[in-house]
């Protein structure tokens, strides 16, 4: 039996929250090109209730989540000893899932408090890094406002807040992506929220999924940094067998049509940033390699020069895309939790057989 590579293409279960049909992303049957300049929280209503919410639904919840931008006390003395390791901010993201799913007060949290303290970790561990005291929550402020205010320290432009609300839509899910298929198995078990969402974390982390977007900032700095041809440095790649981060997707063929939107973000933020040399090398490197791929460009391209406008350290970039994804990964659990069973699929196996302990023993 030839099982394709990687489940590529494998239909595993069935899900109500989000597709990639035809390559056209759809959250609850809406197309993301509709959906991209909705504010983030409507999107996280959307994807856990599928269907949209009132006006004053939408105000009530988005009150609850602004609400909760705080982590308990215990957690933020933890992080404030973990934060300043030199370990990869993801790592310390992983970690402090999991000690979020130690404290007293966890025990009842459900996903709109859950969501609200993964936005306020991901932010306190930017600050942290940078020898910065964490900030608190502005109860006029809506989550994404807050969110840029908590790592950034400054309250927003409206035009920063429409930006990043975009990026976060974008990023609110996928379908079966690597993350979202491992918080499911978790929750299968019927395991507990931060126990899923610490896998989901674990497997967002690696470079073929969410750990691109730090990986193509890395490539675009060391460029500049050499002042090397981009072209010739990503062709010396190509040729000694090397992929080129942000570039080819399990499900798009044709290109991602995130990319397409990200694209015209990045554009504007790095020119009004002084960012353009990034963008422009992206142009370059985009058109090279579609000549000499006919690959297209993924989520994670685009993001890295625009965290990057956002003065975000590169190492923090894929703690961003955590931070958007927990609404999808909640949505994820909560479905496995109510309409699935225990995911325990079976191997084929192609070991040794027919094998005697003693007999192989006295052989030796
Ligand atoms: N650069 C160069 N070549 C590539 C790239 C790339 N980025 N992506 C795919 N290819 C090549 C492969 O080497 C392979 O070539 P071959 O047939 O000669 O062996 C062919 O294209 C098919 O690639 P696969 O890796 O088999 O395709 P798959 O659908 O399994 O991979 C993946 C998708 C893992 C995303 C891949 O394109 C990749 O590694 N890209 C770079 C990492 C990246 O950007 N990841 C983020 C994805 S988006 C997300 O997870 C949020």
């Amino acid at each position: 039996m030839k099982l394709p590579e990687g489940l590529a293409g494998v239909i595993v279960d069935q899900t109500r929250i989000s597709s990639t049909k035809n390559e056209i992303l759809t959250y609850a049957g809406y197309p993301i090109t509709e959906l991209k300049d909705v504010p983030y929280e409507e999107i996280v209503f959307l994807l856990w209730n599928l269907r949209l919410p009132t006006e004053s639904e939408l105000v009530s919840f988005r009150r609850e989540l602004v609400s909760q931008m705080k982590l308990p006390a215990e957690t933020v003395r933890l992080m404030e000893r973990i934060a300043r390791e030199p370990q990869h901010p993801m790592s310390i993201l992983r970690t402090t899932v999991s000690l979020l799913g130690t404290t007293n007060d966890n025990e009842h949290d459900e996903p709109p408090r859950i969501l609200a303290k993964m936005l306020t970790a991901v932010a306190a561990i930017i600050r942290i890094r940078n020898d910065q005291p964490i900030k608190r929550s502005k109860p006029d402020f809506g989550v994404v406002e807050n969110f840029i205010y908590l790592f950034s320290g400054k309250r927003p432009t409206a035009e920063q807040v429409k930006m990043l609300n975009t990026v976060m839509v974008l990023h609110a899910d996928h379908e079966f992506n690597a993350s979202a298929f491992t918080a499911r198995v978790v929750a299968s078990t019927q395991s507990d929220y931060y126990s899923c969402l610490t896998t989901a974390v674990c497997s967002l982390k690696g470079p073929l999924h969410g750990g691109a977007n730090e990986q193509v900032f890395k490539m675009l700095e060391t460029i500049k940094q050499t002042g090397q041809d981009p072209l010739e440095y990503v062709e010396r790649q190509l040729e000694s067998g090397q992929k080129i981060m942000g570039f080819g997707h399990r499900v798009y063929k044709h290109g991602d049509p995130r990319a397409a939107i990200l694209r015209e973000i990045a554009r504007k933020i790095s020119y009004e940033t002084g960012n353009e040399a990034y963008f422009e090398m992206e142009e370059q490197i985009r058109d090279f390699m579609f000549e000499k791929t006919h690959l297209h460009p993924n989520v994670d391209y685009y993001t890295a020069v625009i965290y990057h406008c956002f003065n975000l350290d590169r190492d923090t970039f894929t703690t961003m895309f955590a931070a958007c994804r927990t609404a999808g990964w909640l949505a994820h659990i909560m479905e496995q939790r109510e309409e699935g069973c225990l995911i325990r699929p079976s191997s084929e196996y192609i070991g040794e057989t027919n094998r005697h302990y003693h007999a192989d023993k006295e052989a030796h």
